[in-house]
């Protein structure tokens, strides 16, 4: 099998990470992870990634005058490594527009809500705020507008009268960690590509 070699790009803790690193641990999986790569010398994921022996770098965006110039370095480390597909999981970096058509149906993130409701940053309290009774994850491939790309899977879960955005965070991510290994399967096997615009999803 041509397992298809997948950087995770990450910011921080790094628990979708772990989730995408011990689903591929299957030797069945389609997908490898091959690098990580961090905008931060001090996120959490690099020790992680380090410990199940996968690669990693850290690019500062500090170090670039531009978010072009920091995704051109970003991009130029996959390349070197020789990435097919790119998981972002908690990447705190907006990119230029230029890296989404560079990667464009190679590249996905995973979102704590039900898009398309509350993109941005402080998902799950504005979900609280807004008084939905149900909120999720959603994993979707990247564009250049911010977390508008194209549907590939979404997970959903309850939100209770009392939750804070600690709680329903917690309640999302346990089924971030299922959905993002899903998904990241879904895309490494073919069965699901960006096309015109769209998430087009092969017969099963
Ligand atoms: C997750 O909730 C993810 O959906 C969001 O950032 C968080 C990252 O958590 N984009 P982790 O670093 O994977 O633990």
């Amino acid at each position: 099998m041509n397992r298809k070699r997948t950087a995770v790009l990450i910011s921080g803790r790094g628990s979708n990470l772990s989730a995408l690193i011990a689903a591929a641990s299957a030797p069945e999986f389609p997908a490898e992870i091959a690098l990580v790569l961090s905008n931060r010398e001090d996120a959490a994921g690099l020790a992680i990634a380090q410990k199940a022996g996968i690669a990693t770098c850290a690019i500062s965006h500090r170090n670039f005058d531009s978010r072009e110039a920091f995704d051109r370095a970003i991009d130029a480390a996959l390349r070197e490594a020789k990435i097919d597909l790119v998981c972002e999981a908690g990447f705190m970096r907006i990119h230029s527009d230029w890296f989404p058509k560079a990667w464009e149906g190679k590249l996905l993130n995973i979102h704590p809500s039900l898009l398309p409701a509350f993109k941005g940053i402080h998902v799950q309290q504005q979900a609280i705020d807004a008084g939905v009774k149900i909120s999720g994850c959603t994993v979707h491939f990247i564009v250049p507008e911010l977390d508008s790309g194209p549907i590939i899977a979404q997970a959903a879960v309850p939100v209770l009268p009392n939750d804070t955005a600690d709680t329903l965070a917690a309640r999302i991510l346990v089924e971030e960690h299922a959905l993002y290994p899903a998904a990241l399967r879904l895309v490494a096997e073919g069965k699901v590509r960006l096309e015109g615009g769209r998430a087009v999803f092969a017969a099963a």
